[in-house]
């Protein structure tokens, strides 16, 4: 078993390159089951999430290499396989995405309801329900989902939320339908602009990428042969600006769309943390400077869909909150179960108390090192940025779900000088990392 051994104290400096955007390059690996013939992207990050969704592809009849630096290659000519392997789809909720194309392309499918992080119900009604509107005959019993259309056709749909795998699965699905769908409330995350701007980039006819109503006018067939290059990972950056945030340190951060990230860096300036993007375009991927002198300000934060606070920040933002100056109230409004890791932060001498989908954070002046354990990706990421500003030395347990979306964490902070180290437990002198 590996843990992740850090010892707390040591302000992050230096450079830190940020990743591609692991929901982008999901959404859009799954949708390049609808291209008949190779599809090769670029910016794809090196996480257990990439390569679970890579295994998924093969087992359907797709060709995946991986090369050097992010580039993927997908070539799915071969696919012709309508029953996804379960063991690889409890794994990963996104995985729930290539029924859309297995009806596009093949006129049925069937694939186990998905697992994924532990924050939630996290059901696929929407998803169902969108594919019914299209045409598809669904039937989900016995934990699996059997879904028949001899052809998809274009429909209104409407979200009761706005979804952000829904809408990415049902552009997808709708991209070969016939006619003209309508997708309302849609997710507007720049994840869900990017798969728009990806399956465009082929040949599809679609409008309303990143607004709350998406227009899809069916195409026949998607091109071959197109080269895309993936967002940066707004999550991931942010992670790295919370632990150069908490641990007073002065970071660079390369590969970041600095405007995928407003909600975030308005909040770590209200902090007093200083945020610069460096160079003009904060549209496009570039450097971003976050340096901190001394404790941070508390702040309120509410997370919602986009262009709202990102759910996915609120447990590294509440480690920071954590070690602030005052009291915070931070609130989930798209998870009713996302404060798990909050018990662990406890046990580093955090003063936080949860009332349903609220936590009150009264800053604390120090955390103490402890032995945590991390029950999801984003949990996992807060626990480590709040070790890295602990006294003393932490172990974190539950690497697994932390390697789903980062990859190569260890190496990226000990580059910036943190003092973390990966070891395997069951064989402790072996170092997994250069330490
Ligand atoms: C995606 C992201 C995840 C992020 C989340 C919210 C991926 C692979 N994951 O997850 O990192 O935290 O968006 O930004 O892209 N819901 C339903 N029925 C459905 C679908 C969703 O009730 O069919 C509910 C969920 O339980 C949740 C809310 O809608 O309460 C939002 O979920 P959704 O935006 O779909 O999240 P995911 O796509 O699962």
């Amino acid at each position: 078993m590996e843990k992740i051994y850090v010892r707390g104290g040591a302000p992050l400096r230096g450079t830190i390159r940020v990743s591609g955007s692991k929901n982008a390059s999901l959404a859009i690996m799954a949708a390049c089951l609808l291209v008949e013939g190779r599809t090769i992207l670029r910016n794809v990050p090196d996480i257990r999430d990439i390569h679970n969704m890579a295994e998924v592809l093969r087992e359907l009849g797709a060709t995946v290499r991986f090369s050097t630096d992010g580039v993927v290659s997908i070539d799915a000519a071969g696919f012709q396989e309508t029953n996804a392997p379960e063991e690889l789809v409890s794994k990963m909720r996104a995985s729930f995405y290539v029924m859309g194309p297995m009806l596009a392309r093949l006129g049925e499918g069937h694939v186990a309801q998905p697992g994924g992080c532990n924050i939630g119900a996290r059901p696929v009604d929407f998803h169902i329900r969108g594919l019914q509107a299209l045409g598809a005959q669904v039937k989900a019993e016995g934990g699996v989902v059997d879904a028949y259309a001899p052809r998809l056709r274009g429909a209104n749909i409407y979200l009761d939320f706005p979804s952000a795998g829904a809408t990415t699965h049902l552009i997808t699905a709708a991209c070969l339908a016939e006619g003209i769908t309508t997708i309302e409330n849609a997710a507007t995350e720049p994840e869900v602009a990017d798969l728009v701007n990806f399956l465009r980039a082929l040949g599809a006819r679609i409008e309303g990428a990143g607004t709350s109503t998406v227009i899809v006018q069916g195409v026949d067939k998607l091109q071959t042969n197109r080269e895309y290059t993936i967002i940066p990972d707004r999550m991931e950056a942010g992670t790295f600006a919370c632990a150069a945030a908490i641990t007073r340190g002065d970071v660079v951060l390369e590969n970041v769309t600095a405007a995928h990230m407003q909600p975030v860096l308005v909040k770590l300036q209200d902090m007093g943390v200083s945020v610069t993007a460096i160079g003009a375009d904060v549209d496009a991927p570039g450097l971003l400077r976050i340096a901190a002198s001394g404790r941070c300000n508390a702040v309120d934060i509410l997370a919602m869909p986009h262009p709202g606070f990102p759910t996915d920040m609120q447990q590294p933002m509440v480690a920071l909150l954590a070690l602030s100056d005052g009291a915070s109230m931070v609130t989930d409004r798209v998870f009713e179960n996302r404060f798990r890791y909050v018990s662990e932060l406890q046990r580093m001498g955090a003063d936080i108390r949860v009332e349903g989908r609220t936590a009150f954070v009264h800053g604390v002046d120090r955390l103490k090192g402890a032995s945590i354990c991390a029950t999801d990706l984003r949990a996992g990421a807060a626990l480590i940025v709040a070790a890295l500003a602990a006294e003393g030395e932490s172990t974190v347990s539950g690497v697994e779900h932390v390697d789903r979306g980062y990859g190569a964490l260890v190496e990226k902070l000990q580059m910036a000088g943190a003092d973390i180290t990966r070891v395997d437990s069951d064989h402790p002198s072996r170092l997994l990392a250069v330490g």
